[in-house]
């Protein structure tokens, strides 16, 4: 009976609900694409320890289906949440109806997804990929003023969100100034070697690069590989032609300090640390997070100390 009563005091006092030692928590990880995504795992796996929850980690190696089944996995398992960061953006609504049925929450992390049903996710947390393209567009127009300008894309995996979105929103941070031009656009899957080897084509096609003002890539890694194919092709990157992207990794901010590549936006790695704390108040609570959870989205530029940066990073899991 006395341990009855003192069970129940602790529970009124917020101290009977689940700490965030009791979890355990599923991911499934798209794979390791870039070095901003060897970092979302690596931080993830750090901001899990700090809590004390258990966190289980599937690498899908870039393919839905294994995302799919990993998913299934975990629901079997009976973890107490999933992480997912969806590879594309449709085709989930069976899977995650699964895990709905078996009321376990799922959270988003680092892309969105296209759905009709958002009650299938507790909450996403992503930045804003469309204005992140938006700020990468703006950037170009300002930097090129009124000089006609021929501008390459490389983008991301095909129907991934950020590729979408950052496509979107660098159209239209360069809609007013009609002097800029996308005259190619390609995926290179957001890894360095397919952004290399899609830039070599490129710039083949393009009178050897000569006549091209800047790149536009989706992601870090896409234009470091295409700053190399750059180089062999006998240009300067970054002066004869801009490179503009997405991450802010360390290596991009070493290429800066070279002149090699002009701006990043920045994609904080960090997105599982927002993830567990929504999820521990909601299940201490039961109050529902908002659906979409936004990180930051920050310019880096040649003139913002990219060596200091550079080594400010290195360290961090890239
Ligand atoms: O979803 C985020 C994107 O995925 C990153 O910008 C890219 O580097 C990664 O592969």
């Amino acid at each position: 009976m006395k341990r009855i009563l003192l069970a129940s005091v602790f529970a009124v006092a917020g101290f009977g609900t689940a700490s965030a030692a009791d979890l355990t928590v599923g991911f499934s990880q798209i794979g390791s694409e870039s070095g901003w995504r060897a970092a979302e795992t690596s931080v993830s796996k750090i901001e899990a320890e700090k809590r004390g929850i258990a966190f289980k980690i599937a690498d899908a190696q870039q393919k839905q289906e294994n995302q799919i089944k990993a998913i299934r996995g975990f629901i079997a398992q009976g973890v107490d949440a999933i992480f997912i960061a969806p590879v594309v953006a449709t085709g989930w609504d069976t899977v995650l109806a699964e895990a709905k049925e078996a009321d376990i929450p799922v959270i988003l992390l680092d892309r969105t997804i296209e759905t009709a049903d958002d009650s299938l996710y507790l909450t996403a947390v992503t930045s804003d990929t469309v204005h992140e393209g938006k700020v990468a567009g703006e950037w170009l127009a300002k930097t090129v003023a009124d000089k006609d300008c021929k501008v390459l894309e490389l983008q991301g995996t095909v129907g991934s969100s950020p590729a979408i979105n950052r496509k979107k929103g660098f159209e239209e941070g360069i809609a007013s100034a009609s002097n800029i031009k996308i005259v190619r656009s390609q995926t290179g899957d957001f890894t360095r070697s397919k952004g290399k080897e899609v830039m070599e084509g490129f710039l083949k096609a393009e009178n050897g690069g000569k006549d091209i003002c800047a790149l536009y890539a989706h992601n870090d890694d896409m234009a470091v590989g295409a700053i190399q194919a750059i180089k062999e092709a006998g240009l300067k990157p970054g002066k004869d032609i801009l490179v503009v992207s997405v991450d802010a990794v360390p290596d991009i901010f070493k290429a800066m300090a070279d002149g090699e590549a002009n701006a990043t936006v920045e994609l904080t790695p960090n997105m599982a640390g927002p993830a567990f704390d929504a999820l521990k108040e909601f299940k201490d609570s039961g109050k529902a997070p908002p659906k979409w959870i936004q990180t930051e989205s920050k310019l880096f530029t040649q003139a913002d100390d990219p060596m200091k940066v550079y080594e400010e990073k290195k360290g961090l899991g890239y």
